[in-house]
């Protein structure tokens, strides 16, 4: 099983890249499903054809479904929703105030992650393209995971047995209305479902996500963020595709000054992400939809190397040991120190970086080690742990 998650800023050609990516992997031979994430569809008019929420074939090997992000969150949460929504009714939340509580800002978008992992699941497809939402909002359903993994550990196992013990009490004694055993057992499915597209996610060896850029400078400077940012929450980059690039022999003076900035981005970018392939992608002297202009495109782009198989992405963050010396390394390849701040928390490491934080439970070998330093160098922050195990 092979998923690759295509990412960028809006408008750089992620679902053109998607399309011919799925578009060369289904043609490699892999049972291949394309599926977006992105509320604002456009894979149906990247392959001229018509798709919906349900995978439908589209040519060979390839399916291509448009996940219908509102209705995978009634389905998934609404019944268990409105039940907790009655309890939050009953204690005096109300309205749009219990609604946020209980459906948060891209929720909608995770359960379109649990679609991808159950697909995963179901033996039917060898290879899954997943054409992601915009670079913030993808980010920000990427993290929530493990927000979601903390909340059910920690609130809603707690809630269930608190709730076993008081129903008898509690329907004898008040009219609160308490949610039922099934209820109860739905939303642990829920979040197990989500635990479950967690780790094949967050696995380098299944998922890596591509990141497609121009080479202009906001663009840029932004796929350096999501880079960071995906690597923070433990996403494996494996390749970089510089698109929309002016062909050589262009000779008309209107754009060669155009050329001239590319060139310098270029660079940029190829310094930049030195550590991971830079695929480059010309424009095209037209718009790129249907399957035959995404096979030259898909042609173009990956040559003859398979698309599903032929990138590794290597694990953003490792736990290495030197010397008797140990510590947690994490790719940050373009922050400034300034940016990161670490603290130790009991078995826990809380990592800061912009508007983002995480935290990384150590291993039980770390439990009783300190950490002594934590470095930024060549863009690899390493925090160290203390060789003698601490009081
Ligand atoms: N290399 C290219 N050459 C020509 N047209 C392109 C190229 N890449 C993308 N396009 C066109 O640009 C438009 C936007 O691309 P799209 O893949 O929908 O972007 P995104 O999904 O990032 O918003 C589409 O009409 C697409 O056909
Ligand atoms: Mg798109």
């Amino acid at each position: 099983m092979r998923i690759v998650l295509v990412t960028g800023k809006g408008g750089v050609g992620k679902t053109t890249v998607a399309a011919a990516t799925a578009l060369r992997a289904a043609e490699a031979g892999h049972r291949t499903l394309v599926l977006s994430t992105d509320p604002a569809h456009s894979l149906a008019d990247a392959f001229d054809v018509p798709l919906g929420d349900e995978p439908r074939h589209i040519a060979g090997d390839l399916d291509g479904q448009q996940i219908d992000t509102q209705s995978r969150l009634e389905a998934y949460w609404g019944e268990i929703r409105d039940q907790l929504m009655a309890i939050l009714d009953w204690g005096g939340v109300r309205g749009l105030e219990a609604e946020e509580f209980l459906v948060f800002p891209g929720m909608d978008e995770l359960f379109a992650l649990v679609e991808v992992q159950s697909h995963a699941a179901s033996g039917l497809y060898d290879t899954l393209i997943v054409d992601c939402a915009p670079t913030a909002e993808t980010l920000r359903l990427l993290s929530l995971p493990e927000v979601l993994s903390w909340y059910f550990d920690r609130v809603f196992l707690t809630q269930r047995r608190v709730m076993k013990a008081a129903r008898p009490v509690l329907t004898r004694m008040t009219n609160m209305p308490i949610p039922g055993d099934e209820v109860m057992d739905a939303a642990e499915n829920v979040f197990m479902a989500i635990e479950r597209a967690r780790r094949l996610l967050l696995d380098p060896s299944i998922t890596t996500a591509r990141l497609v850029v121009n080479p202009e400078k906001m663009v840029v400077s932004e796929a350096r963020r999501t880079y960071t940012y995906l690597s923070l929450f433990g996403y494996a980059i494996d390749s970089v595709v510089v698109n929309r690039i002016l062909p050589d022999d262009i000779s008309d003076p209107y754009f060669s000054r155009w050329q001239e900035i590319q060139r310098a981005h270029l660079d940029d970018i190829e310094r930049s992400f030195a550590d991971v392939p830079v695929m480059r992608l010309r424009l095209f002297d037209e718009e790129m939809t249907g399957l035959d202009k995404l096979r030259i495109l898909g042609r173009e782009l990956y040559a003859d190397q398979d698309p599903a198989v032929g990138f590794a992405g290597r694990r953003p963050f490792r736990v290495v040991e030197q010397d008797g010396e140990v510590a947690l390394e994490i790719d940050m390849p373009f922050v400034a120190k300034e940016e990161v701040d670490v603290v130790r928390d009991g078995h826990e490491v809380y990592l800061t970086v912009g508007a983002y934080r995480r935290s990384f439970v150590l291993p039980d070998s770390l439990h009783r080690r300190d950490v002594i330093g934590a470095k930024l160098e060549s863009g690899v922050l390493r925090v160290r742990f203390s060789e003698h195990r601490g009081k």
